[in-house]
């Protein structure tokens, strides 16, 4: 696979063709950030919208989340599902304030230590609020790389999970990271939620079609390979 260019393309197709107006993009404020991460984690982003608005509004930095009533809390993320995340998330507020004096830490590493927040996520927080050169792989960063690359070792394995966030790493911008990590970050999300879909992706809107492992092999679908769940 050739990764020179990689991520100039990919920069390149985001700025015509990626997602532009999302309400969390465009702010540094790792508060806002992190709260449409961890909604957006199981929940779809036309369903994210309202949430995020509402709980913003009520909660409008991490000290208000974090002095919240736990039932309060509940009953703004009633809807979303998966509860456990609200519960993290009133966790992590209340660590960010005693541990961080209310301020989010700024590292990729210090992010993955706080409540509900695993490794990629951190790594989203990161690369959009501090341009750290950290990747992410979630499921439909996932299903982007180890197409592009041809990835096909078993993910259900630790160790070759840990082989694609390497490969993921050496894929990262080198240049202008606190603009272009936000944008490259973006890029890879927007390409898993458009062309690069899990079933008939769209090979012909996709800026790197011709790189493709998967499409020269002419079965996309076939990524990402998972034994067991
Ligand atoms: N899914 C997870 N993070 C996202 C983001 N920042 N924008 C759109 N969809 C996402």
């Amino acid at each position: 696979f050739q990764t020179k260019g990689f991520a100039e393309r990919v920069l390149r197709w985001q700025a015509t063709h990626g997602r532009q107006h999302l309400p969390w993009q465009h702010t540094r404020d790792p508060y806002r950030v992190w709260l449409s991460e961890i909604m957006l984690q199981q929940t779809q982003v036309t369903t994210v919208l309202g949430y995020y608005a509402r709980f913003l509004e009520r909660f409008p930095h991490v000290q208000a989340l974090a002095e919240a009533a736990p039932d309060e809390v509940m009953a703004l993320w009633s809807g979303l599902g998966y509860y456990s995340r609200a519960r993290n998330l009133h966790r992590c507020a209340q660590q960010v304030v005693a541990q961080w004096g209310g301020t989010f830490p700024c590292t990729a590493e210090e992010l993955a230590r706080l409540p509900g927040i695993g490794r990629s996520t951190a790594g989203a927080i990161a690369a959009f609020c501090f341009g750290q050169r950290v990747p992410i792989l979630d499921a439909n960063v996932r299903r982007v790389l180890t197409r592009v690359l041809g990835f096909d070792a078993d993910l259900a394995r630790a160790h070759n999970e840990q082989r694609l966030w390497l490969q993921a790493e050496a894929l990262l911008p080198r240049t202008d990271l606190q603009t272009t990590m936000p944008r490259y970050t973006q890029a890879l999300m927007d390409l898993g939620a458009g062309p690069c879909a899990p079933r008939n992706p769209a090979c012909s809107q996709c800026p790197v079609a011709d790189l493709c492992t998967a499409r020269h092999e002419g079965a996309p679908e076939r990524y990402p390979v998972k034994t067991r769940k």
